[in-house]
């Protein structure tokens, strides 16, 4: 078993010092009870701040927290000053992220100063990491506040198995471009072998922003970066189902439902349970609530909302004055409606032990959870999770990430106010039957995929991340077979090399033009051509005419337009084609690219191309989509083939490919040394049609035929630099 090393900015125990005296409570917040309601069963640490400043401590008592935590919690403490919690907790992760991945770009600050603590305290960490890792460790980083820290232990632990888990949305590429460092932040995360998010929305906005702001390429939520591929996906966090579903038959909570219910008597209990947080809504919240108690005067005395807000992040400002305007509508509400004997809100400000929370959700006939933006909502999964008799309304906005699994709940937008009280009103009439049935559906989605569940499957997706990663890097070819790969070149007396151009031999450029071959590169094809001894073969997507005026005085081999044409003394087709079918495809191609901006059409002799290198990456993956459908469908009985290729889609000739091509050399004699180096899809026709014992040598890291990869369009230079 490997051992696990959970690292977080909170640890789940709080340290306070009261009276000159420590005492250690449990946090707050869903990544700390998420976690903490299962990582003490496996083999794990967790690292992390303790909650209490240095500054405030001795030597000897942060020793007393170290001893404590480590020998009854597993925890390690990290110890921050007073000076790293304003700047870097209060001030980078609580007035910069938080703040902009909750939409709320108006209370966000760009300081500098932030910035720099923020990158010192995640150095920090990363020491403390690098004292505790052994090897084979998985470790797995948590949240916003640690952003640049997997590429931080990347540097110093190249091997090291490194997962991150984002708790709170990732915001669009609109917003999150509003950071000044959002790129350190981007190369931080992509120092993880797999990055992790609650909801699609979020992964999709991420892949985004690293592909605009980084250009790095992504399939199916996999990004290719310079040398590494790190796995992107989405993993909705559960809870502890069976504590919540089962906390009904604890004594201490049976005790505390009959206390409530004793003081609550008849009444209908609307309930709410969050951090004091501008981004749960409160404020809507209560607002709601009082339009509703203007406009159904029956539900007077009838109803009590309990409002728990819990403290949190008392130093920032914003969270100050939101603490003063609940205190007033709570006040305002309740003057204006209450009655002797009746306070239409029971308001409390403090955390609550899990039996009294557990009690409040047992007994509340309606659960209302209206964030304005929130990554996923543990509370509204937990309060369904209780409701053993089935019975209960949750009312839950559209802005958490938990509305994606609960969608059988009453689903609101929290801006919309005349929604949200015509939802309480339906939540108090909805028929037993009705509520049972709603819940017992979620029930079954939230046992099954509980918080365990949860972190299975992003440690088993990581380990797959780095299986990955770890074929890949054998896959990329090494020094030493580099060498075996020049010495059978040196030993053998004839040699075939087939070589493709464009993304092998010269980088990519915007216009296919521009990609003209240098004198360098003339220099080095000539080279290896005179050599009596090889045959060298380019074979590539471009026309003849080109080809010819690019290579036309050098003694290779050519071959155009994917294999029509091949020229060996001269220029010969591969067999008698028609080009007539152009009439029918070209206007369907030219209406995708005035759909298009920056795509374009490019006609070759006897195939068509439709290129989108210039234009925007979202767009032209909705286009090539319905192009490739449309096309499918026209050339069914055209005899035609539809190629994609890098940037590109081609329709040609059926039938006709690099490989066909390629089989004219292979076929010809005894070579004793044959390699072949491409880039893209076209090029794997050619991989597919070698013997066992050639190089087959893949330029980029993606999955091919091919046996090698090699890292960059460099490296296929460079090699071909030593054969000579
Ligand atoms: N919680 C708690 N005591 C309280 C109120 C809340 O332990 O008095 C816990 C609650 O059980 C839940 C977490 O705090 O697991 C809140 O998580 P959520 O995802 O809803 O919001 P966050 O605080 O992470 O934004
Ligand atoms: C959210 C964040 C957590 C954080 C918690 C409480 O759940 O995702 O990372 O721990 O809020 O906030 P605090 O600032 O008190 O740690």
């Amino acid at each position: 078993m490997q051992r696990l090393l959970i690292v977080s900015n909170r640890l789940p125990i709080t340290v306070e010092k009261k009276k000159n005296a420590l005492h250690f409570t449990q946090s707050t917040g869903g990544l700390a009870t998420g976690l903490g309601s299962f990582y003490k069963s496996y083999d794990s640490i967790w690292i992390g701040w303790p909650g209490i400043t240095s500054d405030k401590t001795n030597e000897m008592e942060r020793k007393d927290i170290e001893t404590e935590l480590m020998s009854k919690l597993n925890c390690y403490p990290v110890f921050l000053s007073q000076n790293d919690i304003e700047k870097y907790y209060h001030g980078f992760s609580n007035k910069t992220l938080w703040p902009l991945c909750h939409y709320f770009t108006q209370f966000a600050l760009y300081d500098k100063n932030f910035w720099e603590s923020y990158r010192r305290v995640n150095e920090l960490f990363s020491d403390v990491i690098f004292k505790i890792y052994k090897k084979d460790d998985f470790i797995w980083i948590h949240d916003y506040h640690l952003m640049l820290l997997p590429n931080l232990i990347r540097e110093r632990l190249p091997d090291a198995t490194i997962g991150f888990f984002h708790h709170i949305p990732f915001p669009s590429f609109e917003i999150f471009r509003l950071l000044p460092w959002r790129k350190e932040i981007l190369e931080g995360l992509l120092g993880a072998d797999l990055i992790g998010f609650h909801i699609d929305d979020y992964t999709r906005h991420f892949l985004i922003s690293v592909h605009r702001l980084l250009g790095y390429e992504y399939t199916l939520g996999q990004i290719q970066a310079d040398d590494r591929i790190i796995r992107v996906d989405t993993f909705p966090m559960g809870i502890a189902f069976d504590r919540f579903s089962k906390a009904i038959q604890d004594p201490k909570v049976k005790k505390e439902v009959t206390r409530f219910r004793k003081k609550l008597s008849e009444h209908k209990v609307i309930l709410s349970v969050d951090r004091l947080d501008y981004t749960k809504g409160i404020p809507e919240r209560l607002k709601v609530f009082n339009t509703f108690l203007e406009r159904n005067p029956a539900y007077r005395e009838k109803v009590i909302f309990i409002l728990v807000a819990v403290p949190s992040r008392t130093q920032v400002n914003h969270y100050r004055l939101l603490k003063k305007q609940i205190d007033e509508l709570v006040g305002w509400i309740n003057g204006k409606h209450g009655t002797i004997g009746w306070s239409p809100i029971w308001y409390l400000y403090r955390s609550l032990p899990f039996h009294s929370l557990t009690a409040l959700y047992s007994i509340a006939d309606i659960c209302l959870v209206t964030p304005l933006r929130d990554g996923m909502n543990l509370i509204a999964k937990e309060y369904i999770a209780t409701k053993t008799d089935g019975r209960g309304v949750l009312i839950l906005s559209e802005m958490a990430g938990a509305a994606k699994e609960l969608g059988e709940t009453i689903i609101v937008n929290p801006n919309n106010r005349e929604e949200m009280v015509e939802a309480l009103a339906k939540a108090l009439m909805m028929p037993e039957e009705e509520q049972i049935e709603r819940n017992r559906l979620m029930q079954k989605r939230i046992q099954r995929y509980n918080v365990v569940r949860w972190k299975e499957e992003f440690i088993d997706r990581l380990v797959y991340a780095k299986k990955l990663q770890k074929e890949l890097r054998a896959r990329i070819l090494s020094p030493d077979m580099k060498m075996k790969l020049l010495s059978d070149y040196h030993t053998a007396q004839k040699r075939l090399l087939l070589l493709d151009y464009d993304g092998t031999l010269i980088p990519f450029f915007g216009k296919p033009e521009e990609a003209r071959p240098g004198d360098d590169l003339l220099e080095l094809l000539e080279k290896l051509s005179l050599n009596p001894k090889n045959e060298v073969v380019l074979l590539s997507g471009r026309d003849k005419d080109t080809l010819e005026r690019w290579f036309g005085t050098l003694s290779l081999c050519l071959v155009a337009e994917h294999g029509i044409w091949i020229k060996e003394k001269g220029w010969k087709i591969i067999e008698p084609l028609t080009n007539d079918w152009k009439a029918e495809i070209r206007p369907i191609l030219e209406i995708y690219m005035d759909r298009t901006p920056g795509a374009f059409i490019e006609e070759k002799e006897f195939s068509l191309v439709w290129h989108y290198r210039k234009a925007s990456s979202e767009l032209s993956n909705t286009r090539i989509r319905e192009l490739t459908d449309e096309l499918i469908n026209l050339t069914a009985n055209l005899n035609l083939q539809i190629l994609e290729g890098n940037k590109v889609v081609e329709v040609k000739n059926s039938g006709i490919n690099k490989g066909r091509a390629a089989l004219r050399w292979l076929t010809k004699g005894k070579w004793g040394f044959i390699m072949a180096i491409g880039d893209d899809r076209t090029d794997e026709d050619m991989f597919k049609v070698l013997p066992e014992r050639a190089y087959s040598l893949k330029v980029g890291l993606s999955s091919s035929l091919a046996e090698f990869n090699l890292k960059s369009q460099g490296d296929a230079l460079l090699l071909l630099e030593e054969l000579i």
